[in-house]
């Protein structure tokens, strides 16, 4: 777009949820859809910017503009996002399963006629973490989300200077009913920076994509 400070900007933006696999047939998930990160890329791109979309599994489109590598775990989240740099900027959205089983059977699990199978887990990498602890090609802004759902605000700053991200976007995934932030069509955020803090109230995720994105935009300028 004329104008726009993101003009040939770079963006990494990872969304959706990430699969774990226990064996052929079962994987560790979560309910993110991806519904967020793809709209904050199409917002992106429609302000001018190059974005790359780091997507674990999900059901949507590629939105217009974006170049979309799809990955499975964790793991492949990481490998995707480090051989996508450099970039001016990324932004984690996705859910990224914490743990993973340590080893994948390469059969199905039989069930077992006494006792139950040995899942044994193992942390993942943090994506976030690693992007902003880079050193010659750390992005100059790096944003997290933290989905939350008790002391929302103070969990996210927490956070935030535990990832040593620029910025964190908290996210109370309890609002709604039955708490339908992930996978739902609706969001309510707070964008927490070192300068203050800015609440924009329950709206859709492509309203609150288009606010951050223009909050990225104003970065750059
Ligand atoms: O996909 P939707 O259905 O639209 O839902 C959107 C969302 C609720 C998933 C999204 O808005 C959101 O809040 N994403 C972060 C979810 C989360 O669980 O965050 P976390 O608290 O586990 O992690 C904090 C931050 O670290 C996130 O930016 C996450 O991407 C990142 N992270 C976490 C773990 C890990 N191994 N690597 C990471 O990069």
């Amino acid at each position: 777009r004329a104008g726009s400070a993101l003009s040939g900007k770079h963006v990494i933006v990872t969304a959706g949820p990430t699969h774990e696999p226990i064996d052929p047939v079962r994987y560790i998930a979560n309910r993110s859809s991806g519904k967020q990160g793809y709209a904050l890329a199409a917002a992106l791109a429609g302000l001018g910017a190059r974005v790359t979309l780091v997507s674990g599994p999900t059901a949507l489109d590629c939105p217009d503009g974006v170049e979309r590598i799809d990955v499975e775990s964790a793991r492949d989240m990481l490998a995707a996002v480090e051989g996508a740099l450099p970039a001016d900027a990324a932004v984690c959205v996705a859910a990224v399963a914490d743990w993973r089983s340590e080893g994948v059977a390469g059969q199905k699990i039989k069930k077992q006629k006494d006792g139950l199978p040995d899942l044994h887990l193992v942390e993942n990498p943090d994506i976030l973490k690693t992007l902003s602890a880079l050193k010659e090609s750390r992005p100059d802004l790096v944003v997290g989300f933290a989905a939350e759902t008790e002391n929302v605000t103070e969990h996210a700053r927490a956070k935030r200077e535990r990832k040593d991200c620029d910025w964190i976007v908290a996210n109370d995934v309890s609002f709604g009913e039955g708490g339908s932030v992930m996978g739902g069509d609706r969001n309510a955020v707070t964008l927490i920076t070192a300068e203050g803090e800015v609440s924009w109230p329950e709206a859709d995720k492509e309203q609150i994509a288009a606010q951050l994105a223009a909050e990225i935009e104003k970065h750059f300028r």
